[in-house]
């Protein structure tokens, strides 16, 4: 599997897990736009060197890339990167939505500030990346959007500002699939676990590298894979889904208080949950579980 004649835009792309991205697609003969505004972990400062570096790796090896020091969290930062994108190689197939930063607050004392910064990097950053590059993913006969979100979005006491943040990029990836499913766009999601500055110096992650993750998000960004609205946790060479579902649940005429006391075991139970591909697959489901409630006695 290659990318012969793909051009690919990885935002974030300096360092970590991006940077192993760009790396991987110009190897497999993309030309990749290497995007990195230069930020600490926590969003702060600019500097040019990684986005340069990682161009000069690219080429010296005999690919081809060039950088880009946009600041994708921002409309105007977006429209650059793809207007130069579109300059330079003629087109856009594929977009890696990367960038991050990771700030860290026990709540209550998480400042909004906090919760600010990682939407306008993760969520609003994807979503106008995405909305700039859109009309040409369309354009390409395989436009495909790879979108990073995070173990995160399960839940952790240090990381409401992060984990919410994360958890929207699905939701954003969900909205975009069912737009990608009309337009012949693919979008996709990963949740990726890797050795980088971010994950912390954490010795059970020292064998997780960025190249694990590289090889999902490749396959992800690849004309060959038809999949669509999928999040997959990658890390450590391991490839898993994670899904949102919804159990069988529990269904009855007049429903009263006791009735969600005395049935709440069978609500929970997910043993048989339910994965819809949009939210006219889950109302058909929905409504199928409510109507089944008329044939109870
Ligand atoms: N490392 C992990 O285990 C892990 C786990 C879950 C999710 N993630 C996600 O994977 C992605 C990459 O993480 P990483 O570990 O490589 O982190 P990293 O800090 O090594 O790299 C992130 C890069 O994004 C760049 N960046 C940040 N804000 C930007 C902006 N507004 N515009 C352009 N570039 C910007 C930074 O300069 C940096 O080079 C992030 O979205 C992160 O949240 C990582």
């Amino acid at each position: 599997m290659n990318f012969e004649g793909r051009t690919a835009i990885v935002s974030g792309a300096g360092r970590g897990i991006g940077r192993s991205h760009a790396l991987l697609l110009a190897e497999l003969h993309a030309h990749v736009v290497v995007n990195d505004l230069g930020v600490d972990r926590e969003g702060r400062g600019v500097d040019r060197v990684p986005a340069e570096s990682v161009v000069a790796e690219i080429v010296a090896a005999g690919g081809s890339a060039s950088a880009n020091h946009s600041d994708v969290s921002s409309a105007e930062g977006a429209a650059e990167l793809v207007e130069g994108a579109v300059q330079m190689f003629g087109g856009i197939d594929i977009l890696i939505n990367n960038a991050g930063v990771l700030t860290g607050h026990d709540f209550p004392f998480t400042p909004v500030d906090d919760l600010r910064r990682n939407l306008d990097v993760h969520l609003v950053g994807a979503f106008e990346l995405t909305r700039a590059a859109w009309p040409h993913l369309r354009m390409s006969d395989a436009g495909r959007v790879v979108m990073t979100s995070s173990s995160g979005l399960f839940g952790d006491l240090d990381l409401i500002a992060y984990g919410s943040a994360k958890a929207g990029v699905v939701g954003l990836a969900a909205g975009l699939a069912a737009v990608g499913a009309r337009d012949g766009v693919g979008v996709n999601t990963i949740a990726p676990i890797a050795n980088t500055r971010m994950s912390d110096p954490d010795p059970v992650f020292d064998s997780f590298t960025p190249r694990d993750v590289s090889a999902v998000v490749a396959y992800l960004a690849h004309s060959d894979c038809q999949l669509n609205g999928v999040t997959l946790a990658a890390g450590g060479g391991r490839v898993a889904r994670i899904a949102i579902g919804e159990s069988a649940g529990h269904v009855q005429q007049d429903l009263t208080i006791e009735d969600v006391a005395d049935n709440i075991d069978t609500i929970c139970d997910t043993g048989e949950l339910f994965v819809p591909n949009d939210m006219a697959g889950y109302f058909r489901a929905f409504l199928g579980r409510v109507s089944d409630r008329k044939r109870l006695p």
